[in-house]
């Protein structure tokens, strides 16, 4: 569904000296896959989203969407807040729906639906400024899921969240995943997430990144309720990752070399 083909991008640093961000990235993303990307922080990640989302464009390769997913059909939930703040959270959403052609009545069913999903039925007329950073990250993600987009791309969506909140919206974005078969590009730094959710997780190496390792996740069965069960079960795959992460920034090591690093990059 989605091909990033060799993909390099330059940004120019505070001095004006070119910067590369990404170097000759390349991965691909079966339709209806769930994808996580893992990888330090600085190393591209949003960049690589934003390249894919087509809002940035790269200096040399190319990305492919098959079957272009069409107006309102790609989903992003982006790192920083991205809701209007002169709408409220309900109206967020059913504005983003009037590219679907759907009457205001549906728009406005959808919107509190999926405010309910993620936790927020009563927050509907909140302005952004009125919620926390985690609950207008749910309004995004909420916004996102409504549109029914084919192509999600979700950035860090469950950063800034409670251990019992974030577990309720994995399932959440589980469930919805196996119900609606889209494609997933899924940007974490935690590593036990990445492993639960996906058929396939991209490690990317610090700047410039380029693509690490993909592992392709033998257990991945979100049906059979996976939370943290199987990156238990598979230690050595979660300590594999640990330490290719860790290798990327000494500072990341102890005195005696091992990676400092816990359950999360
Ligand atoms: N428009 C820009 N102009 C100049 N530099 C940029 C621009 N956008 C991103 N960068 C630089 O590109 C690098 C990668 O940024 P990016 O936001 O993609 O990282 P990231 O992997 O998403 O990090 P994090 O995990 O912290 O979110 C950073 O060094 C950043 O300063
Ligand atoms: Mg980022």
């Amino acid at each position: 569904m989605i091909s990033v083909a060799d993909v390099a991008k330059t940004f120019p640093d505070a001095s004006g000296n070119p910067r590369t961000v990404l170097d000759g990235v390349s991965f691909s993303v079966a339709a209806g896959s769930f994808c996580a990307i893992l990888g330090p922080s600085g190393c591209g990640k949003t960049t690589l989203l934003r390249i894919i989302a087509g809002v940035e464009k790269p200096d040399l390769g190319e990305v492919r969407i098959a079957r272009d997913p069409g107006p309102g059909a790609l989903g992003f939930v982006h790192q920083q807040n991205d809701l209007l703040p002169w709408m409220t959270a309900a109206d967020n959403i059913e504005v983003a729906l009037r590219v679907q052609g759907y009457s205001r009545k549906t728009r406005c069913g959808l919107a509190h639906e999926y405010l309910e999903k993620v936790g927020l039925a009563s927050f509907d007329r909140h302005y952004p400024w009125q919620l926390s950073g985690g609950m207008q990250k749910r309004v995004s993600l909420a916004r996102a899921m409504a549109m029914g987009a084919a192509v999600l791309l979700l950035d860090e969506p469950l950063a800034f969240l409670d251990f019992q909140t974030k577990k309720g919206l994995q399932q959440l974005i589980t469930d919805l995943h196996l119900q609606h078969q889209q494609t997933i590009l899924y940007v974490t730094h935690d590593i036990d997430e990445a492993l639960s959710l996906s058929h396939k997780v991209i490690v990317l190496s610090g700047q410039p990144a380029t693509v690490r390792t993909v592992v392709d996740v033998p257990w991945h069965d979100p049906g059979a309720g996976v939370w943290g069960e199987f990156p238990r079960r598979f230690p050595c795959l979660v300590e594999e990752i640990k330490e290719m992460l860790a290798d990327e920034d000494g500072s990341t090591r102890d005195a005696d070399g091992r990676p400092r690093l816990v359950g999360s990059i």
